[in-house]
């Protein structure tokens, strides 16, 4: 891969001096090294005997205890000191400080990832996660200690069902596509159970689904079958009828679906499935759009999955963990993963009652299920009752929005994305022109077959205005798809700004269409070779001959 030609370093840049400390290294599609210094690597910054935090002295008990333990082999042993760089605290704060910032972030601009509901994080969630009592929480914590996390789990559940009219729910899927791993698992015990096991072996799909559904489903063992969509985006009632029969495990819709519309003929959609006894999945990963409108429950759907990290803040593109907790209709509550938090001892509309308002229940026991209540459970599909800090911070954003606000949040993320939809109609093709969703999808493909311009270049152009791009190439079904997911969170003037860059970039196409192909030009690193860069990382650093003057504590493998 290769690295841009950069403009001469701004003021303040790392000079040449600085850059001995080789901050990273990118290889070319032809095979040579080129170096490009953004940040150098912390070793740079190292000088010997230099500390950011200094232990006391070990205290006599210390040093008693320590020499009765075992000696440690002689093979444990280090037998040069480590690398470890020796910096102050204040070099290493504004290290990774700086590093933080090469990267786009929520925290620094407009984030219109399509399916990914890149909201932001309030701050309040962070304030609540660090409350002393859930965050020094453990999961191996006796039930009597633990009585305020498993309240709180027990509530979440409740909220969770209450949103989406579903039975019973269980929090314990750590991700969108592990509840939709659950809600298959489940649903081939259901099968199994009435002897149906070996007969259902496939699953329907739309073609507007999210991509996991269909893995998810050959992850289980299921054949999967795509199901077309109509000119309007929706699902092909006439082929999804064809298509359904004894053999049919399942349907998985994504609704609303990735193209960004709401499936307008949903009921029919379950009634048909149920007709052929097979169980109706929803992919709720895009319920942002459709909180306090409409529920999967009362439409008969039999499982939905939630993206916590997506719908109810703190979204996960920077890696970190989600929470995919799935919904169930009575039919296959037995099945849920356990164990699941239970109310055991209290009444439960007055525990809500309080809860709502602020208040504890005196008197109230919660407690979980005891391993084998419900003989019929897949089991766990995770350890103890899940991602628990995403539970508290989604509980967090629930409450304090509320059951209006919620609804609020929807409409608003639904306003935003029209307002794209209308105001960048005349610069790009809209394949679905309909009234969308939360996200709307338009196509580059003016620009490439007119100005071969593709889609990635306008993705990369969009970087140098500090906005990141909206998913491209996404869904499948959409030549170069550009799939645009505003959120409720972002101010009129964000929208308005984000209007003009697309406008200039549809212009720029037109006028200077080699300028997109060069771009970005303003980011740290310009195109990379992604798939090599995930799959072939450089990681290794060659730290030279050891350094000399090292510090005992160093040397003693600190
Ligand atoms: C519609 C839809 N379904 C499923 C998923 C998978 O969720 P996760 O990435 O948490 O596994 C996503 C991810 O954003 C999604 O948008």
């Amino acid at each position: 891969m290769s690295v841009t030609e950069r403009p001469a370093p701004a003021a303040g840049a790392p000079s040449d001096e600085d850059r001995s400390g080789r901050g990273a290294a990118f290889s070319s599609p032809e095979g040579g090294e080129q170096l490009q210094v953004v940040e150098p690597l912390i070793f740079a910054a190292s000088r010997p005997g230099r500390r950011d935090v200094r232990f006391p002295a070990a205290s006599s008990a210390a040093r008693a205890a320590a020499a009765s333990q075992p000696d440690v082999p002689p093979e444990a042993l280090r037998s040069a000191a480590a690398h470890l760089p020796e910096v102050s605290e204040l070099d290493l704060l504004r290290h990774f400080n700086r590093l933080s910032h090469l990267n786009h972030a929520i925290d620094l601009g407009f984030y219109p990832l399509g399916s990914c509901t890149m909201k932001y994080n309030p701050k309040v969630n962070e304030w609540a996660a660090r409350l002393p009592g859930l965050s020094e929480s453990h999961p191996l914590d006796p039930a009597e200690l633990s009585q305020g996390s498993l309240e709180l789990q027990w509530l979440l559940a409740e909220l969770l069902r209450e949103i989406s009219g579903m039975a019973a729910v269980s929090l314990q899927p750590a991700a969108g596509a592990q509840g939709e791993l659950t809600g298959l698992l489940m649903t081939r015990a259901y099968h199994r159970s009435r002897g149906e096991g070996e007969q259902r072996t496939t699953v329907l799909v739309p073609d507007s689904s999210h991509g996991t559904n269909p893995a998810t489903a050959t992850m289980v063992g299921y054949r999967t079958v795509t199901i077309r969509s109509n000119e309007r985006g929706g699902i092909d009632l006439g082929e999804l009828r064809e298509a359904l029969g004894p053999h049919t495990a399942a349907l998985m819709i994504t609704n609303p679906s990735t193209l960004g519309i709401f499936e307008d003929q949903i009921d029919q959609v379950v009634v048909a499935v149920h007709e052929a006894g097979a169980i109706a999945y929803m992919d709720g990963a895009n319920l942002n759009a459709i909180l306090g409108r409409f529920r999967a429950g009362d439409a008969g759907f039999d499982v939905m999955h939630f993206n916590l990290h997506k719908t109810f803040s703190t979204p996960h593109g920077g890696g970190g963990p989600g929470a995919g907790p799935v919904g169930v209709s009575e039919r296959l509550a037995a099945f849920l993963p356990e164990p699941l938090p239970l109310l055991v001892q209290g009444d439960e509309e007055k525990v809500k009652r309080n809860a709502w308002a602020g208040r504890s229940t005196p008197g109230v026991r919660f407690a979980l299920e005891a391993e084998g209540t419900r003989p019929q459970s897949i089991g766990k599909v995770r350890a103890f009752t899940g991602n628990f800090g995403m539970h508290l911070r989604a509980y967090t954003y629930i409450r304090s929005n509320g059951d209006h606000g919620l609804r609020e949040v929807s409409d608003d993320a639904v306003l935003a994305a029209n307002y794209l939809r209308v105001r960048l109609t005349d610069a790009y093709d809209l394949p679905y022109d309909r009234i969308c969703k939360h996200e709307v999808v338009f196509s580059g493909r003016r620009q490439k077959h007119e100005h071969g311009v593709t889609t990635l270049d306008i993705a990369k152009a969009i970087l140098d205005y500090r906005i990141h791009p909206p998913t491209i190439y996404f869904p499948l079904i959409v030549e170069e798809a550009l799939m645009i997911e505003p959120t409720e969170t972002e101010s009129l003037e964000t929208l308005d700004r984000f209007v003009e860059v697309m406008h200039e970039i549809a212009n720029r196409a037109a006028s200077d269409p080699a300028s997109l192909r060069a771009a970005p030009t303003t980011t740290p690193v310009g195109r990379l070779d992604e798939a090599a860069a995930a799959r072939r990382p450089d990681l290794r650093h060659d730290f030279g001959p050891p350094p000399v003057g090292r510090s005992a504590h160093q040397d003693a493998g600190a």
